[in-house]
Formats: C-alpha cells, sequence, structure tokens
C-alpha cells in the first residue's frame, strides 16, 4: 500500500482544516435530520432532536455531551439496535428503517461492531474463542491472516488461552476491541470504553482504537466523557440536549475542556 496517499488522522485528512481537498472523504454512516423521541404524553422526552452528522471513513469521531444529552441514543439508533422516530439513519448506503427484522440483524452482525463499557466477555471462553465467537455464532469463517493482525495490533498473542478473569481490565477491553474488529466491521460504536479502566488500561485501549483506524483504515466513533480521551480522536461532535452544538477538528485535550467549560456556562445562564 502507498504511504504517500492521504493518511488517515494526518493534517490534510481532515474534512474541515483549511487546504483540506473540497471532495469529502467516503462516509461510512451518516445521520440525516435523526429524531429519537421515547414515551409520550408526559413522559414524552426528545433524545435526539433533528441531528445530521456524517462518520467518515477511516475517521475517529468522539461523542461527547452532557448526561442525558442523547450520546448513547445516537450510537444505538445509528447501529440498528434502536429504531428511529423520524428522519434517516444509514450505514454505508443502507437506510436502516428499510431493513426488516432478519437484514437487520445480517446487518448488525456483518458490519458493525460494538464496544460496550462492561467488556460483555463470556468467562468460561478464553480470550482467543471470545474474540472469534461472533464470527462463529454466525457460521463464518474468520479470516486467519486478517485475525492474527487484530490480535498482534492489540497486543493479545501471548495471552489467547487466558480466561478473562486472569487479564487485567485494560486486557479484557483488549478484547473486547479484538472482537469487534475481527469481523472487519464497517464502523465500530464505542459507548464509553474506557469509563470502567484505570487511566493506564484507557489509555492502552485508546492507543488500540487510534492504531486500528491508521494501520487498518477501521471507522470507529465513541462516546466518552473525557477529554485526554477524546483527544485520540480525529474530530469531536459535542451534543446537548439531543443536537449537535459543536465541532472540533483534530482536538486537544484543553481544547475540549474549553469547550466543555464553555457549555457548562452557558447551561447555567440558560
Ligand atoms: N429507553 C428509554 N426510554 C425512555 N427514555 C430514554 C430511554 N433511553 C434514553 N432515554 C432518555 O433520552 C435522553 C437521552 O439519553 P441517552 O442517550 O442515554 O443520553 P447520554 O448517553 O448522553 O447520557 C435522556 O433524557 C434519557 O432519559
Ligand atoms: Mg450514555
Amino acid at each position: 500500500m502507498s504511504h504517500t496517499a492521504a493518511v488517515p488522522g494526518s493534517p490534510q485528512h481532515f474534512p474541515g482544516t483549511p487546504g483540506a481537498p473540497a471532495t469529502p472523504r467516503a462516509v461510512a454512516a451518516r445521520a440525516t435530520d435523526l429524531s429519537k423521541v421515547y414515551g409520550q404524553g408526559e413522559t414524552r422526552v426528545t433524545a435526539l432532536d433533528s441531528v445530521s452528522v456524517e462518520f467518515g471513513k477511516a475517521q475517529f469521531t468522539a461523542i461527547m455531551g452532557p448526561s442525558g444529552s442523547g450520546k448513547s441514543t445516537l450510537m444505538h439508533c445509528m447501529a440498528g439496535l434502536d429504531t428511529i422516530s423520524s428522519g434517516s439513519a444509514r450505514i454505508g448506503d443502507v437506510e436502516l428503517a428499510s431493513l426488516n427484522d432478519k437484514q437487520l440483524t445480517r446487518l448488525r452482525r456483518d458490519k458493525i461492531g460494538f464496544i460496550f463499557q462492561a467488556f460483555n466477555l463470556l468467562p468460561t471462553l478464553s480470550a482467543g474463542e471470545n474474540i472469534t465467537l461472533p464470527m462463529d455464532i454466525a457460521g463464518r469463517k474468520p479470516d486467519r491472516e486478517w485475525v492474527s493482525r487484530v490480535i498482534e495490533t492489540v497486543g493479545l498473542s501471548g495471552r489467547l488461552a487466558h480466561r478473562p478473569a486472569q487479564l487485567s481490565g485494560g486486557q479484557q477491553q483488549r478484547v473486547a476491541v479484538a472482537r469487534a474488529l475481527a469481523a472487519r466491521p464497517e464502523i465500530i460504536f464505542a459507548d464509553e470504553p474506557t469509563g470502567n479502566l484505570d487511566s493506564r488500561s484507557g489509555a492502552e485501549v485508546l492507543g488500540f482504537l487510534r492504531e486500528s483506524v491508521r494501520a487498518m483504515q477501521q471507522t470507529v466513533v465513541m462516546v466518552t466523557h473525557d477529554p485526554v480521551a477524546a483527544a485520540y480522536a480525529d474530530r469531536v461532535v459535542f451534543l446537548a440536549d439531543g443536537r449537535i452544538v459543536e465541532e472540533l477538528h483534530r482536538p486537544t485535550a484543553d481544547a475540549v475542556l474549553d469547550r466543555m467549560r464553555l457549555f457548562d456556562a452557558k447551561g447555567r445562564t440558560s
């Protein structure tokens, strides 16, 4: 592969950067005027209010915002884990609302990887078995070469025979990351993947997500509360009350923190 082309994560690759090419990159997923309403009458909550956002291929996006701002709802709607109320959610060119249950299950299995705060590993299986479990369930043959590369990238080569209980929190989450990557999904959604980890293990996991974007052109969308975690991403999208209120490109932790303070101040005065 040529390394003279724009490398994901390099400055020329950011659509919002001055001097960046005018043509946008390929889009892995897209929400258009996406709204999600829970309940009705007095319990009605607009969790997402006409959100439009694109997730470019081989781009690492962080989603931030106060608790209850709609971050998890956005992930769930984009991943086909929850229905939408209006607008559109697409993975690649596929409109999720157009799929029946069976098609949706297949799309989730083949195109989408998930990483949650709780690692969701099966305790009785080894790390290696956990990594290939989704493909085994689907009756799909793992691409051995690819899976080896994933395992090497996340640094688990020496740990494959270990059960989750024999691994540290960081290592367990790395197994979850490898499991998500192993099936070569179109896009990975991670909802506070480092929320349960100490800062060192968290940095490990974030490093591997970053590396999967750089080395394997993976697309990653990650919810986080942590400005340091967000700084691993190519861009940060801020949600407030179910709306996108701000976007930062090539974020530094300090820039993210500044924005968070600004929103806090606005929240207090309004
Ligand atoms: N299943 C649900 N039923 C009713 N309300 C929900 C449900 N899930 C989320 N909500 C509401 O939608 C809003 C956004 O929630 P969520 O997406 O979980 O926020 P975040 O992840 O940013 O903390 C909140 O007001 C929350 O209470
Ligand atoms: Mg949430």
